[in-house]
């Protein structure tokens, strides 16, 4: 009987007569008809059986000797390799999968596997989403960027190597002279990273500046994303309230193992508090006395209406105490995965080298684009442009909600920023999921509040229910049409 069983059909299907032929015969030591140490046939032969040419034959047998399924020599007929054990082992069941042990994890992986990280909102956006990190696409400054974009794209180049892992050079001087204008942020450019979206400066910091058994100092309620970052070193939290004006400094904790401070002083996230400068002095003395970090957090910093933004916190600190982190997420996409850390001269060493390990430098075309964005003033005025939209927006919601809802429902966090938080004291926190559900069934995203708080050692005081409104993804009109229908929702569930 012939070795192979003739295929029907055409030989040549859609992947090729040489992919079938090598799919065929690996299925074939896999179930044993041809066993270890087992005889081919010719090339010649099999060509012939099998209506094909014989370079195809040729380069199938050449394939699976070079992954070492054959063992061929010259003059000599090719033989199934013996020793690698080539019979597969029986396809598991998914169930049969699960129940084998799980792979080891190391201790940081155990501790990433056991967060409660939220997953992305669902994939169909509501009618009127009040999605907070979405910005509307149409605000992307598609012309500028497409001219820039091609400029840096055809600019000549030496040849495709790596990128320093600090970032690119143009960039770094360009963030250097923009700081200074919008942040009050005197720096070097050589204490300028560049990396990927505020995650990556927030898990750089982690990584590099805490130990398992270590602690910091979080807001509470503050930005979840980062805390799942500290939390996943092993590092304890020390949640320190946080009220409208931001981090309170006067509950700032003592700890022998304290290592560092998470703050958003220029917009509490989510609350929108901006930190005082009484508070500001105090925090940096506190950190000063410990010896520990601030991490300065200014995601959304461009963004205070009425008033000139406020400096950053690092633009006072005179002891080299605060890591600065900017990011392009909210002026720009947060699909671009660009953001900056400042950090103080002795750090810079040990992050440009953990930056290199974990992805060797952020995307170099898209450095080069935002760099001469920003030297040729269009960064600037686009962000100009974006806080009017954004404060016609936040208008816009500011008169819906006078307009439509209880007039006991308080509002948090309005003067900067491109959110809102919604405090509803006629309902408690234990609220909140129903809410939302019922007002995601009627078309309205809105998000809770209550999972940014952390975990209450005990029952602490009954907390009214509060929604987390991002605005800067929607028109006006969406705007008020969507708090109309939440009021609707809210009167329904009273
Ligand atoms: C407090 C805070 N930090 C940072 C960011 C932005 O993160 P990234 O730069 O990684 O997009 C956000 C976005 O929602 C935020 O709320």
């Amino acid at each position: 009987m012939s070795q192979f069983r003739k295929t029907s059909g055409h030989p040549t299907g859609p992947t090729g007569a040489g992919r079938r032929i090598y799919d065929l015969l690996r299925s074939q030591m896999a179930d044993g008809i041809l066993g270890p140490g087992a005889r081919m046939m010719s090339s010649r032969a099999l060509a012939a059986e099998l209506g094909v040419s014989r370079t195809t034959v040729t380069a199938v047998y050449e394939q699976l000797a070079a992954e070492g399924f054959l063992t061929t020599a010259s003059g000599r007929v090719a033989r199934v390799t013996g020793a690698l054990g080539v019979q597969e082992a029986p396809v598991k069941t998914r169930s049969e999968r699960a129940k084998a042990s799980a792979p080891t994890l190391s201790a940081w992986g155990r501790r990433v596997a056991g967060l409660g990280i939220p997953t992305l909102p669902q994939a169909e956006p509501a009618r009127y989403d009040f999605l907070y990190g979405a910005l509307a696409s149409s605000d992307f400054p598609r012309l500028a960027w497409k001219r820039a974009y091609q400029e840096a794209l055809l600019r000549p180049q030496h040849s495709l190597y790596y990128a320093p892992p600090e970032g690119d050079p143009s960039l770094r001087r360009a963030l250097q002279g923009y700081l200074r204008r919008a942040r009050g942020i005197a720096c070097d450019a050589e204490q300028i990273l560049v990396v990927h979206g505020s995650q990556q400066a927030i898990d750089l910091c982690a990584r590099l500046l805490l130990d398992a058994g270590d602690a910091f100092v979080f807001e509470n309620p503050g930005y979840l994303m980062a805390r799942h970052c500290f939390e996943a070193s092993g590092a304890r939290l020390l949640p320190v309230t946080a009220d409208q004006h931001g981090i309170d400094t006067c509950r700032l904790p003592e700890d022998e193992r304290l290592r560092l401070a998470y703050v958003t002083p220029s917009h509490q996230f989510p609350l929108g508090g901006v930190l005082p400068i009484s508070r500001r002095l105090e925090l940096l003395r506190w950190a000063q006395h410990r010896n520990a970090w601030i991490i300065e957090d200014d995601y959304d910093g461009e963004f205070r209406y009425g008033q000139r933004p406020i400096d950053a916190l690092q633009s006072i600190d005179t002891d080299g105490r605060v890591i600065y982190i900017g990011t392009f997420s909210k002026a720009l996409s947060p699909q671009l995965r660009l953001g900056y850390l400042v950090l103080p001269q002795a750090l810079v060493p040990v992050f440009q080298r953990a930056k290199r390990l974990a992805d060797r430098h952020a995307p170099a075309l898209e450095q080069q684009v935002l760099a001469s964005l920003i030297d040729g003033g269009a960064y600037e005025r686009h962000v100009r442009r974006m806080r009017r939209e954004n404060e016609r927006r936040r208008a816009a919601l500011l008169e819906a909600i006078g307009r439509y809802l209880p007039p006991d429902t308080r509002v948090d966090g309005t003067a900067a920023g491109l959110h809102i938080v919604l405090w509803l004291p006629f309902l408690a926190a234990q609220d909140e999921p129903a809410l939302v559900a019922a007002a995601r069934g009627k078309g309205v995203g809105v998000y809770p509040i209550s999972p940014l708080f952390a975990p209450a050692p005990q029952e602490g005081p009954a907390r009214p229910a509060g929604l987390i409104l991002g605005y800067a993804s929607l028109t006006t009109e969406q705007i008020r049409q969507g708090i109309s229908v939440l009021a609707a929702v809210i009167s329904e569930s009273l």
